[in-house]
């Protein structure tokens, strides 16, 4: 397994080694601020967050999962393309794999106001402000879905606050922001024609679903949901492509027959007969710098890769 970067090689301005204290980019950090300052949102971001909500559709929901979530969204999906506790054995390689080619392709699902896309452009534009990665130039292609109005209006902004940043390390970005309903059929079908089409070209795809297990597991929507996730894993096979699942580690998503444990068997009873790799569920954790008060958080997450190969004929 190959990592992106190796663990002795992470910069300081991302890893802090001697007080093993995970940093967030300073571009995502500063796109963030931006937005919550135009929206209000400052002040509720630097208070303590209650326990246990979820985002929603709501203008409020997304307001409160943005100012207080977004940080620990983030943190989770930095903290597996970082690896620095070295943890994620088979997950390390998929964003060396991801990034290798000149044009490549990001389902972001659902994007809520864009954490994962926004964390994953912003790691590799400060690798490359670095010195690490070579500046190729390099366009990378995202669709986001989601729900909520207001968080796709949040990761629009941010997608288009970052693209300066972005294009002086030569990365160039094109990007939709789709409405989503995991549980409609027919806007499920609507997004698979977008990402079909928009994935035309681009030499590596990552399915990136974050943070969905709330919404999946609480309000027990899995049965209606499946049937869509069913269909993108399908519609979405090929050589160089991958889903990244990643969770928080919750007792309700880690436990003996929680969320990883049925998503592990629904793919295995689904996608057994194309996929030879037993898919199976990683852990890590780390502290992380809080981006906006003097203080850390703690970041922790479970993560499964799914690779999605094309049927032998
Ligand atoms: C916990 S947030 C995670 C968002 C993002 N992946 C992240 O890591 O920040 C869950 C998101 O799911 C969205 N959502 C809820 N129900 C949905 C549905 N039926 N279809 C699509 N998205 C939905 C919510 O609007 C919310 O933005």
């Amino acid at each position: 397994m190959s990592r992106l970067i190796p663990r002795e090689l992470i910069p300081i301005t991302l890893w802090d080694e001697k007080q093993a204290l995970m940093k967030l980019p300073s571009q995502l950090v500063s796109i963030w601020k931006v937005l919550l300052e135009k929206n209000g949102l400052l002040d509720k971001a630097i208070t303590q967050a209650p326990e246990g909500f979820e985002g929603g559709r709501s203008k409020e929901d997304t307001d409160n999962h943005f100012a207080w979530r977004f940080s620990g969204s983030s943190a989770r999906v930095i903290l597996t393309i970082l690896d620095p506790k070295q943890d994620l054995y088979e997950i390390s390689d998929v964003f060396t794999q991801f990034f290798s080619g000149n044009r490549i392709f990001l389902a972001d699902l659902p994007c809520g106001s864009g954490a994962a896309s926004l964390s994953i452009l912003s790691v590799y534009c400060e690798l490359r402000t670095q010195g690490l990665i070579p500046r190729e130039p390099l366009e990378v292609v995202i669709v986001g879905g989601e729900l909520s109005e207001f968080a796709q209006s949040y990761a629009r902004d941010g997608l288009s606050n970052l693209i300066v940043e972005l294009e002086k390390q030569a990365i160039f970005i094109e990007f939709e922001i789709m409405d989503w309903d995991v549980c409609d059929p027919f806007s499920n079908a609507e997004l698979i024609k977008c990402l079909t089409l928009k994935s035309q070209g681009c030499s590596a795809k990552v399915l990136m679903l974050a943070n969905f297990s709330g919404f999946l597991q609480k309000e027990n929507k899995w049965v209606d949901a499946s049937k869509q996730i069913d269909e993108l894993f399908r519609h979405n096979l090929g050589e160089s492509s991958i889903a990244l699942w990643i969770e928080p580690k919750r007792n309700d998503v880690t436990k003996s027959g929680g969320f990883m444990q049925r998503l592990l068997v629904w793919f295995k009873k689904k996608f057994s007969s194309i996929s030879s790799i037993d898919a199976k569920s990683y852990e890590s954790s780390v502290e992380v710098c809080h981006p906006l008060i003097d203080g850390v958080f703690r970041s922790n997450l479970t993560v499964v890769r799914f690779d999605l190969p094309q049927r032998k004929q």
